[in-house]
């Protein structure tokens, strides 16, 4: 997982390495698992998941950008924008929550459109989160989401390219 969003390397890219497994498990821990609707990752899953980021990063074309967000030179974050339908991504995030608040996963999220509207070519982007998530909301309103509304289960928003 080399790429930093919010670290020193502006430009996303594919993840490169099995050695954060630790991190990507320590991710999906805790308070962030109400929200994402999943149990803890285990160690293995952990090795799987930046295996499979990989072999996704490195595909032509890509089936998934899976991005490293960074704090103090550590990975605390990932951002993700995968392909749906021709020119259309679908955006999600996950972070630490000993970081939450401070900004991170919006800021993620805003260097990522660029990357979709840009190098991903991408015309469309959509996202969702739970209803009792509303600070994935305010991230996706704050990066210039906007709000579609309720359906199965989730809220759903969508950005259009400029
Ligand atoms: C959602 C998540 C990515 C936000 O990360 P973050 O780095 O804390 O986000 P930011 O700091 O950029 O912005 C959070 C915003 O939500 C607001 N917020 C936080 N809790 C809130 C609440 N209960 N109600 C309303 N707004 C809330 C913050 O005040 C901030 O908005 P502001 O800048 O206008 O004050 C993080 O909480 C997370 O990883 N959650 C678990 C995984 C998850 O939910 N992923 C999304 C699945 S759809």
């Amino acid at each position: 997982m080399g790429s930093r969003l919010a670290g020193a390397t502006r430009e996303p890219g594919p993840p490169s390495s099995a050695c954060d497994a630790p991190r990507i498990q320590r991710i999906y821990s805790g308070a962030s698992l109400r929200y994402l609707g999943r149990e803890e990752m285990t160690r293995d899953e952990a090795e799987r998941y930046v295996a499979q980021a990989h072999e996704w990063g490195l595909a032509d074309p890509v089936v998934q950008y899976i991005l490293g967000i960074e704090a103090g030179r550590h990975l605390v974050g990932v951002v993700k924008l995968r392909r749906c339908p021709p020119g259309e991504g679908h955006v999600g995030y996950v972070l630490r929550e000993d970081i939450w608040g401070n900004g991170y996963a919006t800021e993620a999220v805003r260097r990522l459109i660029t990357f979709a509207f840009s190098a991903a070519g991408m015309d469309r982007l959509t996202a969702k989160h739970l209803p009792d998530n509303p600070a994935s909301g305010r991230v996706l309103v704050k990066s210039g989401f906007e709000r579609v509304g309720p359906q199965g289960g989730h809220i759903h928003y969508r950005l259009l390219r400029p």
